[in-house]
């Protein structure tokens, strides 16, 4: 399960919950969000640049872990923009926090997901950190790219991201390179089209509504499908199906003989957006700790975030 907030009661109060409840194997803070509504509130990736704050919202959620066993680990980027890093330091409070483990994604929130994630700064964190295991992210698409994160930087792991949209099968292909096999999983369209099915199902199961299931699979489309035959018009239907027997239709008017489409299926997916500007609190760069103004405004942003 992974959390987001700003106050270290609320976020302490949302672990606890989830350890009484035992809802969670693991819980995960994230620090890592760009998007305006949470950074122009000091959440997400503002937020470890108010050592304060940052190191009140740790502690209190490693210690309601702790009571259940449950691990707590950290999920940030660099810092807000080249000229405001936060990783080090920040991956040195959790570490002295006693998370489980740290997870850095290469990039800054004002480079949103665009350009290349910068694995010399997973490099850094993790000779900064000896410690404790140290998790990189960022542009992997493929188990080979995962492999070559681990060798480039000495991580412990990897956090996969856009590389799994229309691909869940990336998991195990990540196994098996792991364990030193060559082995890939490459669907032809038969297979990708019963995987799609499959994953509609599970999402009206899980959104116990057909409606609301097809809405968010009509956005997998395009993942799915990239680089395979599939004409534009069926694509366009595809990407506004309203029911799984419409879907189970148009599915099976692919053609399912059509084979693993090899190099086009791979590489970058998913939104890359465009560098810009953080949104942040007023004044939040001008010192590293909360000043009162702030202080209050984190405490009643609680009561109308939600998200991240
Ligand atoms: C649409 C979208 C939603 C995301 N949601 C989350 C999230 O809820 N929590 C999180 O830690 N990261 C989230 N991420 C970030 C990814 O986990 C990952 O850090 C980022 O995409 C960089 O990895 P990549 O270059 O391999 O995609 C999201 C990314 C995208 C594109």
């Amino acid at each position: 399960m992974q959390l987001y907030g700003v106050d270290p009661a609320t976020v302490g109060a949302a672990v606890r919950i989830l350890v009484e409840e035992d809802r969670a194997d693991h819980i995960d803070l994230n620090f890592g969000c760009p998007v305006p509504k949470v950074t122009r509130r000091g959440g997400g990736a503002a937020l470890p640049w108010k050592l304060d704050l940052f190191t009140g919202i740790v502690q209190t959620a490693v210690r309601e872990a702790s009571k259940g066993g449950i691990p707590l680990t950290i999920k940030m980027r660099k810092g807000i923009d080249e000229d405001h890093l936060t990783f080090l330091e920040a991956g040195r409070i959790a570490r002295d926090s006693g998370v489980a483990a740290v997870a850095l994604h290469g990039r800054t929130a004002s480079q949103y997901y665009s350009g290349t994630a910068d694995w010399s700064a997973i490099a850094e964190l993790r000779n900064a950190l000896p410690d404790i295991p140290v998790l990189g992210n960022g542009d992997i698409w493929s188990a080979e790219d995962a492999v070559r994160m681990v060798r480039e930087t000495g991580v412990d792991g990897v956090v996969i991201g856009r590389g799994c949209q229309g691909r869940p099968w990336l998991f195990g292909d990540l196994m098996n390179a792991f364990e030193g096999s060559a082995e890939r999983h490459q669907p032809g369209l038969g297979q990708v089209a019963e995987t799609v099915y499959r994953h509609a199902e599970l999402l009206v199961d899980a959104f116990g509504s057909e409606m609301m299931g097809l809405r968010d699979i009509r956005k997998h489309m395009a993942w799915y499908f990239k680089g395979y035959v599939v004409g534009g018009e069926l694509r366009a239907r595809l990407a506004t199906v309203p029911t799984l027997e419409v879907l189970r239709g148009l599915l099976a008017e692919l053609d399912a003989d059509s084979p693993y489409p090899g190099a086009d299926a791979e590489g970058p997916r998913g939104r890359a957006g465009s560098p810009k500007k953080t949104s942040l609190p007023e004044h939040w760069l001008q010192s590293r700790r909360l000043n009162e103004a702030q202080q209050a405004d984190i405490s009643a942003a609680e009561l109308d975030v939600s998200g991240g």
